[in-house]
């Protein structure tokens, strides 16, 4: 694995790689199963990988924890190389420089709801990172997870709106044994917390059997959507989480829960 520290060095690996076919990753470090298992899906697309490790200052806001994210770039590294991966790149940039790169804005539609709601700004600055890693690094594929389930619609509608020239596979969300998606944030959490944090993937699984019986028999639909939610929603308040918002989208349920500080995100299928 080649490691890249900046953009004189991608460019030497450009000239490598530019013959081969190129699936891309990015992600913010803190490595776990999760980020390798888009490593097996990238090199299963693609003759080579890139997997970028980069805490992007343009999408955490004032209050939210970018000088506290987990950052280990030797374990990092050392998970990687256990993986095929061909190239890292773990640039640098201040929030200053990347003021000055070409500023994008999320689609209001996706980028309003949700987590946007609770994180303004948060996907401008996904977006405008992504979409510069992908003009620097020219990738075919690009693999983001199902866990950041509103990221990757987000990051969809992007590359459709500006017609990029990548193609974006999804990934499953890789779970704890418990259930708990994996997240470079479970680090935050204590034991007792962890405990506390498996009832969300526990609940998200019994709401989905209730709400995959109602709509097999398809009546007054959203109300008993929205019944169930709010009961589900007063059952997590009342064990001691605060819930940003449990909401029912593209035929899923997403959720995004305090844990004693802790914000977790996690959604599944209906
Ligand atoms: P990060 O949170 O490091 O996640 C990097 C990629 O790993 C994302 O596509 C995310 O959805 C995926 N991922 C995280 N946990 C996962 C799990 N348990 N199972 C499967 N995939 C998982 O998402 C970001 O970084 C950033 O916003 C980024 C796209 C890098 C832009 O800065």
């Amino acid at each position: 694995m080649r490691i890249l520290y900046n953009l004189e060095e991608l460019e030497a690996a450009k000239n490598e790689y530019k013959q081969y076919s190129i699936a891309f990753i990015p992600t913010m470090g803190a490595l776990h199963a999760g980020h390798l298992s888009l490593i097996d899906k990238a090199n299963s697309v693609a003759e080579k990988v890139i997997v970028s490790i980069f805490v992007n200052p343009l999408q955490f806001g004032p209050n939210e924890d970018f000088s506290q994210y987990p950052r280990d770039i030797d374990r990092d590294i050392n998970l990687l190389k256990s993986k095929k991966v061909d190239y890292l790149f773990c640039p640098n940039f201040t929030k200053d420089e990347l003021l000055k790169i070409k500023q994008l804005q999320a689609e209001p539609k996706l980028a309003d709801i949700l987590c946007g709601k609770f994180r303004k700004g948060h996907f401008d600055g996904v977006v405008t990172i992504v979409n510069y890693f992908f003009e620097l690094i020219e990738p075919d594929y690009a693999i983001f997870g199902e866990k950041d389930y509103q990221q990757l619609k987000i990051i969809e509608t992007m590359v459709n709106n500006l017609s990029l020239n990548v193609k974006i596979l999804a990934a499953e969300i890789l779970r704890e044994e418990s259930g708990l998606a994996m997240s470079s944030r479970n680090v935050y959490l204590s034991q007792s917390s962890r405990i506390k944090a498996d009832e969300i993937y526990k609940n998200l699984c019994s709401m989905s059997a209730e709400i995959s019986k109602i709509l097999a028999g398809d009546i007054e639909l959203n109300k008993k959507i929205q019944r169930i939610i709010d009961s589900y929603k007063e059952k997590f308040i009342n064990s001691g989480f605060e819930i940003d918002y449990i909401e029912y989208h593209w035929s899923r349920i997403l959720i995004a829960a305090r844990v004693d500080g802790v914000r977790l995100i996690d959604n599944i299928g209906v």
